[in-house]
């Protein structure tokens, strides 16, 4: 297997299953609150996706080796979840934090992108986690451009991270994506500059930088789905897809409620 470049005739469907995530986030956000259940929000998610999107949820079923079928069309990953958290009957409460990452299957082409959400009001130490792992994200998506390598990539992301004082989580990285789900490169979010896959035009590819407040270390719940950090620290993940172009990059997975960039983005 190696990795694919997608031509001038698979963009713009895989444009529009990147735009269908994110518009599907923007769907999802004004139910993001206290008092509703992570099991309600998969619900609509899932509804949504079905009915409205006319696409299928990528994650129900899903099986990857070693795995059971995932048990929902989203995952929500609440303070100390680091990724695949299964959505549940918890209600979210005032404070808490959760990654929502969705992933939308239309005329076969996959569309995966993830934000946070802060639940009412959260302490500062809170904000600035989701807000630099948000930066971390970019610091890793200006990168692209033909020529660069994926190791500048994640270099970039866990320079900044660190500096910061948190810790980039190793174990799960970003991926190309395309027809499938899951395609080569892993795009790790650390390591070294200069190393790596060069970068060419027509790769897609996800960034997706989970980030810790304490420790790197995770477990994996019994569950065989949901990931902890062993030190019960907070964990931040956001998620684009980004297109390698003649000139630089382009982010995919863009809507009406995607966050802006941060200030250092357009002062490049
Ligand atoms: N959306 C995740 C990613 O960014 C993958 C989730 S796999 C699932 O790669 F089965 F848990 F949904
Ligand atoms: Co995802
Ligand atoms: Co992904």
């Amino acid at each position: 297997m190696s990795i694919t470049i997608k031509t001038a005739e698979d963009l713009p469907a895989l444009r529009v299953a990147a735009r269908l995530g994110a518009e599907l986030l923007d769907y999802l956000t004004p139910h993001v609150k206290a008092g509703v259940t992570t099991r309600e929000i998969d619900r609509l998610a899932h509804d949504y996706i079905v009915n409205v999107q006319q696409g299928i949820p990528a994650p129900l079923n899903y099986c990857p080796p070693g795995y059971t079928p995932y048990p929902a069309s989203i995952c929500t990953s609440v303070n100390q979840v680091v990724c695949h958290g299964i959505p549940n009957d918890r209600a979210l409460k005032d404070g808490d934090v959760v990654n929502i990452d969705v992933t939308v299957i239309k005329d076969g082409w996959h569309g995966d992108t993830s934000r946070m959400f802060m639940i009412g009001k959260v302490p500062p130490h809170v904000e600035r986690l989701c807000r630099v792992t948000y930066e971390a994200m970019w610091q890793g998506i200006v990168r692209v451009r033909p020529g660069a390598r994926l190791g500048d990539i994640g270099h970039a992301i866990q320079t900044f991270a660190e500096s910061a004082g948190y810790s980039v989580v190793r174990e799960f990285c970003g991926h190309g994506i395309g027809r499938k789900f899951h395609e080569e490169p892993q795009v790790l979010h650390y390591g070294r500059a200069g190393t790596l896959e060069e970068l060419r035009p027509g790769m897609v590819f996800t960034i997706e930088p989970m980030i810790n407040a304490g420790r790197r270390e995770i477990r994996e719940m019994p569950d065989g789905w949901t990931i902890v950090t062993k030190d019960r620290s907070l964990s931040a993940q956001w998620e684009h897809m980004v297109l390698v172009t003649e000139t630089g990059y382009e982010v995919l997975t863009v809507s009406p409620g995607t966050p802006a960039p941060p200030d250092f983005v357009a002062s490049r």
